[in-house]
């Protein structure tokens, strides 16, 4: 996708109630988990974004009736198991849309092809196929296990699998295509990911057993369950909500409200370092909704302090390093980010990005193979000189975390494709000028 660039600059305080986008990760699994099952589904507060209408067209080509009845209010019609797609299903930029419909389909007799934008074509897939092909899915593709390429489903055998990376994208493969078989499926991380996918399963009337054991979460799945449509209202990402939230953080005088909140605690790694810097974040009304933990976030402006971020935390803000990074700019003193090697093989290298992107704005910055310093300006006195034009290679959260750090730095900052934006936070430019961020096409 190309576009005109996008510049932010420093303005007033940001102020203001805002409500963040749906989820992107139940927005995925709402859609593939409705078609996958018999009957229907309505879902509330749907992500449209772009990564989101990709899975709701591939779950169209896999025979499921997938209607818009309003803003976020979707209704997917399963027939309890996907037909073969006529054409090439392309998941554009979606890396969580690819994994876990491969796996979904993997269980049935068709053949897929799968392809997707260039980010997408140059993202591992062998971390998914290797052990659908352990349960008997056949590939045929590109050699290195990238797309496009194209997967033959059929009667897969059950599996026991120990994740050699932390993924729920990993796992939710190997959960999904074991619903398809007699025995099942069962897998070990070594740490905990998100558990939509567990939740999820239960919500749609399948029984998933979880068990914390010495070498990890054991999450084991009956195979021959059948799902059934269901009610779901997908809560606001935690991982979009981010954004304004450390906006507000950075700029002074500002007080942010982001309102709905997926609370989920395999998700809020980021607000726990941010509390841990010291801001000030405070969360109200908390409440369930679709079996979810949600609540609204206010962030008002905080003098930040650099932390150590415990490695073990990655899974559960593995989305939120890059903008925590920029938090980190404006902090006193270093952040330490270790253990994130995952971040490279994202929408794009994250940590190369961050790390160029930083430097060209005048923060110290120290880059190393599965780890990033960031050194921080002290805000005041010795704000981050900003004034940089950043390449993001079409990657959204890239984009955002730069965006948000030309709120609060010396000169301006401008992205080189916010198109890419729409895959994950649509409505981003208007949600922020809203709260009165300066943002606006490149001069
Ligand atoms: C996701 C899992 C994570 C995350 C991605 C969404 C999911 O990826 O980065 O944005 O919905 O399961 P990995 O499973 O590759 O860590």
């Amino acid at each position: 996708m190309t576009s005109a660039g996008l510049t932010a600059q420093r303005g007033g305080p940001l102020r203001g109630r805002v409500r963040a986008p749906g989820d992107k990760s139940v927005s995925h699994r709402a859609l593939i988990f409705g078609a996958l099952a018999r009957g229907t589904t309505e879902v509330e507060g749907l992500l449209e974004g772009e990564d989101v209408l990709r899975s709701a067209a591939a779950m169209r080509a896999f025979g499921a009736t997938v209607e818009r009845l309003g803003e976020g209010r979707w209704r997917v019609e399963g027939k309890g198991g996907f037909e073969e797609p006529a054409d090439v299903i392309d998941c554009g930029n979606a890396g969580t849309g690819v994994r876990l419909i491969m796996g979904a389909a993997a269980g049935f007799d068709l053949a897929a092809t799968f392809t997707g934008d260039a980010s997408l074509r140059g993202r591992p897939m062998n971390r998914v196929l290797n052990p659908l092909k352990e349960m008997g899915a056949v590939v045929l593709g590109r050699s290195g296990g990238r797309l496009p390429l194209t997967l033959q489903g059929g009667k897969l055998k059950t599996i026991s699998y120990r994740l050699p990376m932390a993924s729920a994208q990993v796992k939710s493969a190997v959960l999904l295509a074991g619903l398809n078989t007699a025995g099942g499926a069962q897998v070990i991380e070594p740490e905990p990911t998100r558990d939509h996918t567990e939740r999820m399963l239960r919500g749609f009337g399948a029984e998933v057993v979880v068990e914390d054991r010495d070498d990890g979460r054991w999450i084991s799945l009956a195979g021959g369950q059948s799902l059934t449509g269901t009610k779901i209202r997908v809560p606001g990402d935690p991982s979009s909500a981010a954004f304004p939230i450390v906006a507000a953080l950075i700029t002074p005088g500002s007080e942010v409200t982001v309102e709905g909140v997926l609370l989920n605690e395999l998700r809020t790694g980021l607000f726990t370092t941010l509390k841990e810097m010291g801001a000030d974040l405070t969360l109200s009304n908390v409440r369930i909704e679709s079996g979810e933990e949600v609540g609204d976030l206010t962030a008002r402006h905080s003098q930040l302090k650099g932390v150590e971020v415990p490695p073990e935390r990655a899974p559960s803000m593995i989305d939120e390093y890059p903008i925590l990074a920029v938090a980190a700019a404006f902090a006193t003193g270093a952040t330490y980010m270790r253990g994130i090697g995952e971040m490279r093989v994202k929408e794009s290298d994250r940590i190369a990005l961050m790390a160029a992107g930083l430097a060209a704005s005048g923060v110290g910055v120290e880059e190393e193979p599965e780890a990033l310093t960031v050194v921080g300006t002290g805000a005041g006195n010795h704000p981050v000189k900003g004034g940089a034009r950043v390449v993001t290679k079409g990657d959204h959260r890239i984009a955002m975390s730069h965006l948000v750090m030309g709120l609060a730095s010396d000169a301006p900052m401008s992205v080189d494709e916010p198109g890419m934006i729409a895959t994950s936070f649509p409505g981003f430019v208007e949600l922020m000028t809203g709260l009165g961020a300066q943002l606006g096409a490149e001069a």
